[in-house]
């Protein structure tokens, strides 16, 4: 008469119990792959930290750099999950000519150096900022901008096409010169954007389009930002923002600097960057940094030398009036001394390279009514 409700009170104990053990093991597993996972992630960030020579940074982290790319798709793909619009699978490319076209286009996109040299004038290439090859949301995804042209932008005052947003993004982002229309170039980017927005509907926002548009919680600080860059991008972008490179390829790209994008282009505008950055930035860690890190790291960035504005009026205070004139951009702002916008410091060469270039095109693109992208 005991055994029988002893039995049944046993039997629920060591289902508990066995549950228990299976449960525990099975936290223990997890929590030791996501420690471990971090742990890695965090020496890795750490790494360059605690030598303060740049040097140092691509001799020791090579192999660790692949790890940490490789981790990176992953994880774009889960953020990519929570936006309803899917750009077609690489392996539904279209056969003939018209396939052979967006293929073109997609090679131009991640390798604009390689395969349009002549409009290129920095070490980026268009992917670096419109990331997965133009299809990852929050980073102005090719599908979205497809739809979204042409239309009015009160900072043109005009109706821009998507063939003047891609031209401005090789003035201003590469730091190069601006394809004609009719360039079989503009024709691959385009047809290859098309191709991306199978079955977007046509002039309605889409999710996940442009880049984020974060709040102000405070101003934004360059000592903050400084210390945010070092321990989060420096690994990867370089102590001195000049990234990386492996023989001839850009591993890591450079923010600022000679070789980065120049003062026309919108990621130096701090709202740009500070979106761009919490959203896509460490790159396999998107959504980490605070906003106020972003703002703070965007304004730090930005407030390097980079190549001069391709529109520049002879005068950094005229060129801050007519095009920068706002908080969002730290042109022509002092910052440790120095006038941002000033001819470059680190050589003279560099300066006049700059100057010829923004005489010889500065006027193309004034005449053409392209400004900041
Ligand atoms: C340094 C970063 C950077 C690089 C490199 C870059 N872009 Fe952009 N691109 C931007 C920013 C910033 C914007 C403005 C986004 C906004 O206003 O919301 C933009 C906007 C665009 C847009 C319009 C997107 C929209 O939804 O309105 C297109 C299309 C575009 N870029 C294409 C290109 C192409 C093609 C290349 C290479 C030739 C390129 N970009 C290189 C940063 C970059
Ligand atoms: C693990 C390496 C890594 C870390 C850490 C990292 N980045 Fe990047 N970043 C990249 C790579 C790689 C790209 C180009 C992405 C692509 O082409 O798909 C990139 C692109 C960028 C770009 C656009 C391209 C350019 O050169 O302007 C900006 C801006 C940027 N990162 C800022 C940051 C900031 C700020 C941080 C720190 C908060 C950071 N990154 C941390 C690897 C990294």
């Amino acid at each position: 008469m005991n055994t029988q409700p002893r039995h049944d009170d046993a039997a629920p104990k060591r289902r508990i119990n066995s549950l228990a053990v299976f449960a525990g093991a099975v936290v223990t597993v997890v929590l030791g792959v996501v420690i471990g996972a971090n742990v890695m992630f965090n020496r890795l960030l750490d790494a360059p930290l605690a030598g303060d020579h740049s040097e140092n940074v691509s001799a020791t982290t090579t192999t660790e750099v692949a790890v940490a790319l490789s981790t990176a798709p992953a994880a774009a793909k889960v953020q990519a999950v929570t936006t309803a619009f899917a750009p077609p699978a690489e392996d539904s490319l279209p056969e003939g000519d018209y396939g052979k076209m967006i293929r073109l286009g997609e090679r131009i996109f991640k390798e604009t150096g390689k395969y349009a040299p002549r409009y290129v004038g920095n070490d980026l290439n268009c992917v670096n900022c419109h990331l997965d090859g133009g299809r990852k949301p929050d980073s102005a995804p090719l599908w979205a901008a497809f739809v979204h042209y042409p239309a009015y932008r009160s900072k043109t005052g005009k109706v821009d096409t998507l063939a003047s947003r891609i031209q401005g993004c090789f003035a201003f982002s590469m730091n190069g010169k601006a394809p004609l229309q009719d360039d079989e170039i503009m024709t691959a980017l385009q047809t290859y954007a098309f191709w991306l927005a199978t079955g977007a509907p046509v002039g309605k926002p889409m999710p996940g389009s442009g880049y984020p548009k974060l709040k102000k919680a405070a101003q934004p600080d360059y000592a903050r930002g400084e210390k945010v860059y070092m321990q989060n991008c420096a690994l990867c972008h370089g102590t001195d923002g000049q990234g990386q490179r492996t023989g001839n390829i850009q591993v890591f790209p450079p923010l600022w600097g000679p070789k980065s994008f120049n003062w026309g282009a919108g990621m130096h505008q701090l709202a740009n960057a500070a979106g761009f950055i919490q959203t896509n930035m460490p790159l396999g860690k998107g959504g980490t940094l605070s906003e106020q890190d972003a703002w703070d790291v965007a304004m730090f960035m930005n407030s390097h030398e980079r190549p001069q504005d391709p529109r520049f009026m002879g005068s950094i205070e005229a060129t801050r009036k007519k095009y920068h004139d706002t908080d969002d951009s730290m042109y022509g702002r002092t910052v440790n001394g120095h006038v941002l916008g000033s001819p470059y410091r680190d050589g003279a060469a560099f300066e006049s390279v700059v100057a010829t270039e923004a005489r010889s095109y500065g006027t193309l693109i004034r005449n053409a009514g392209l400004a900041d992208r």
